[in-house]
């Protein structure tokens, strides 16, 4: 196998030999979002399966491809289904998307996940801007050679999301009567979720949701210099708050009940970019 630098080469003159397009916007559609991207105008879909070196997404609710098109007057590059650190690849491999994002021309990063709820305020159906996240995965997707090409060895997180754009969209939501939290988002590896005495532990640390994504993709976002917005569902209360098993399917029923606002937020975001 060709290393990550040449792989994202491949992927990204591949994707150019199906389309021309120039998208600004980069969007990243967490589990039962992949619908957003069916609206899209004039829309080019790339299976990741069908990208040369490309990993392949497994999960149910994530069929994986690459969607590029017109969103609201705008070029958005979209991931319909995304990689999992769980799937078994390393963090630099979930996030060649990213950086082939980079080089198609995306500036604005906006990446969406399904999560459980910590912060005993939010109920299930709840929408979360991120400001800010705790790595608890126990990797980096930035391990190993640096690819100076994209970033420098030590890059600043000290803004990963975007305050700018955080205000600017809660601003507008609160304009159409959508109810924005926000809050801070921890990525625990999964594929198993959460026991009560780690959300116990995540809150006290200053978790208000939990998940098994965004936080790999928002590092290298940065590390290539993009804006980042990222926008959690909060599908379920986290591991041990209610009286109730958690599950892969209620992560979906819930994301499929709420869809019709979050595409709301989404548009708003898109249309920042
Ligand atoms: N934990 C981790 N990931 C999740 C959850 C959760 O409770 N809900 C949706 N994704």
């Amino acid at each position: 196998m060709p290393d990550i630098l040449e792989r994202i080469e491949r992927a990204y003159s591949f994707i150019r030999s199906k389309t021309d397009s120039r998208p600004g916007t980069g969007l990243i559609l967490g589990s039962g979002l992949g619908d957003f991207c069916d609206s899209f105008d004039k829309s080019v879909v790339i299976p990741f399966g069908e990208i040369p070196d490309f990993p392949a997404a497994t999960v149910e609710g994530h069929r994986g491809a690459f969607v590029i098109g017109n969103c609201g007057g705008k070029s958005v590059a979209a991931l319909r289904g995304r990689l999992h650190y769980y799937e078994g690849y390393s963090q630099s491999e979930i996030t060649m998307p990213v950086r082939v994002m980079k080089k198609l021309g995306v500036e604005t990063l906006i990446i969406t996940n399904a999560a459980g709820g910590i912060n005993l305020s939010f109920s299930e159906g709840a929408l979360m801007l991120i400001s800010d996240h705790i790595n608890y995965s126990g990797s980096n997707p930035l391990i190993g050679k640096n690819l100076d090409e994209f970033g420098p060895r030590f890059p600043d997180m000290s803004d990963v999301y975007s305050k700018e754009a955080r205000v600017k969209i809660k601003e507008m939501a609160e304009d159409s009567g959508i109810n924005l939290y926000e809050g801070v988002y921890a990525m625990y590896s999964g594929p198993s979720f959460e026991t009560p005495a780690e959300i116990r532990f995540l809150r006290l640390i200053g978790a208000d949701a939990v998940g098994m994504s965004t936080v790999p993709e928002a590092i290298v976002a940065r590390h290539c210099g993009m804006e980042v917005i990222g926008i959690s569902l909060i599908t379920n209360m986290a591991a041990g708050i209610l009286e109730k098993k958690l599950s892969h399917l209620e992560v979906i029923e819930t994301a499929n009940r709420v869809k019709a606002s979050f595409a709301r937020v989404l548009d708003l975001a898109v249309s920042l970019g």
